[in-house]
């Protein structure tokens, strides 16, 4: 009687599909207290993002968002989905009654238009976002006052990569 093969701890064998990307991996990024401070692109006074997918086919970036100031950090529209993970401290949009607590998940959907405000006694806020599209920063009747994007947050961080002397180019590792 013949067994059928298990193969199902063999790796796969044939040719690599055409036009693939590289994968991309960042070891310890949830490691807050042994970042590389070069990697934190200042955004604004007491506010920075570290870079984790530029994803310039699909116009959506993976980014860890570090404030170190309590109060409003802005107004804004969203033209494609978030996905929010909270690393630590804790934050909220004043249009909602929930918060986003150290370990919670939220997910803003397109179109939504909140302000984000962080709380007095939080000395530090980080969180991961996952941003598709664009934040379109509005007044309190929604009309539009600036656009950010995966575009703009890649010339933010080649501006700081370059000015820190790692170059500008150091932001392509980043970039899919
Ligand atoms: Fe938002």
């Amino acid at each position: 009687m013949t067994r059928p093969t298990d193969t199902s701890a063999v790796a796969y064998q044939g040719p690599p599909l055409y036009a693939v990307p590289d994968d991309l991996v960042h070891l310890n990024v949830l490691d807050m207290k042994n970042t590389d401070e070069r990697l934190w692109v200042p955004q604004s006074k007491d506010v920075w993002f570290r870079p984790l997918l530029f994803n310039t086919s699909q116009g959506y970036f993976v980014n860890l968002l570090r404030v170190r100031k309590s109060g409003i950090l802005s107004r804004h529209r969203h033209a494609g989905p978030v996905h929010a993970t909270t690393l630590k401290g804790r934050w909220h949009y004043l249009e909602h009654d929930w918060w986003a607590e150290e370990g919670s998940y939220a997910f803003e959907p397109p179109g939504d238009i909140h302000t984000l405000e962080v709380p007095e006694g939080v000395e530090e806020m980080i969180t991961m976002f996952h941003v598709t599209g664009a934040y379109i920063y509005v007044d309190p009747m929604g009309k539009p006052e600036a656009v950010e994007d995966v575009f703009s947050k890649i010339e933010l961080a080649r501006d700081h990569f370059e000015k820190i002397g790692l170059g500008a180019d150091f932001v392509n590792q980043f970039i899919r």
